[in-house]
């Protein structure tokens, strides 16, 4: 039965059943998320010029993130899930990105320096550290100019704790860390704090 695919071992297929079934619901929040994510997207512009470049967002889930890169006049919007229900959520809501399923851990169908801005939001806390280098290794090989993580920052509050927990993420971990895993990437980067818990990482390249 498909609930069992909550309690696999591979962590994958345990990501792909919580997001398939929770993506309806989740897609609900889209105004709420885009309010927040418009506000980030203000600090980010501050850093970097983002008009005209081509974007790709990875687990991009039911679009938000996408979105505010597509209303604040980006080039091409390019973004992968591997949740086909979420994936088909972002598709009904914005025509004008090019949605397709894919592993962030293998982006093969997009060469080397690529896209200027390869980009993640909430994807990168949620998975251990040996995926999220495979998926930073790929982030990093496929931009020309930036890295951006949107993701967890400082205190995490106590509603968002549980959820964490349910989902089995590594957000402790990653908080602690991921500072620090950006750096074995790129020469120079950027933490900027957003609002409580949350903010940015970006990676130049
Ligand atoms: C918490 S949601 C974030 C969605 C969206 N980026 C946002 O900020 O609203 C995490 C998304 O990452 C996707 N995801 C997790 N691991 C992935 C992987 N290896 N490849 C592609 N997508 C992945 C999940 O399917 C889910 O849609």
């Amino acid at each position: 039965m498909s609930f069992q695919k909550y309690f696999s071992s591979n962590p994958d297929i345990r990501a792909q059943y919580i997001f398939n079934l929770i993506a309806p619901y989740y897609s609900k929040l889209d105004h709420a998320l885009q309010d927040k994510y418009q506000k980030t997207f203000e600090l980010l512009k501050q850093k970097v010029p983002i008009e005209g470049l081509t974007v790709l967002d990875i687990g991009t889930g039911t679009g938000a993130w996408a979105a505010v890169y597509e209303k604040n006049a980006s080039g091409t919007i390019h973004a992968i899930d591997f949740a086909p229900k979420m994936l088909a959520e972002s598709q009904k809501k914005y025509p004008n990105i090019n949605f397709s399923l894919g592993n962030a851990e293998n982006l093969s169908q997009f060469a080397d320096q690529s896209i200027d801005i390869v980009t993640a939001s909430y994807v990168l806390h949620g998975v251990q550290s040996d995926k999220r280098a495979k998926m930073l290794t790929e982030m990093s090989r496929i931009a020309r100019k930036y890295v951006i993580i949107n993701d967890f920052i400082g205190k995490t509050p106590a509603f968002v704790r549980f959820l964490e927990f349910m989902e089995k993420s590594d957000y402790k971990h990653f908080k602690l860390h991921f500072e620090q895993e950006m750096q074995n990437y790129f020469d120079k980067s950027d933490r900027i704090f957003v609002a409580y818990g949350t903010g940015l990482y970006i990676g130049y390249k």
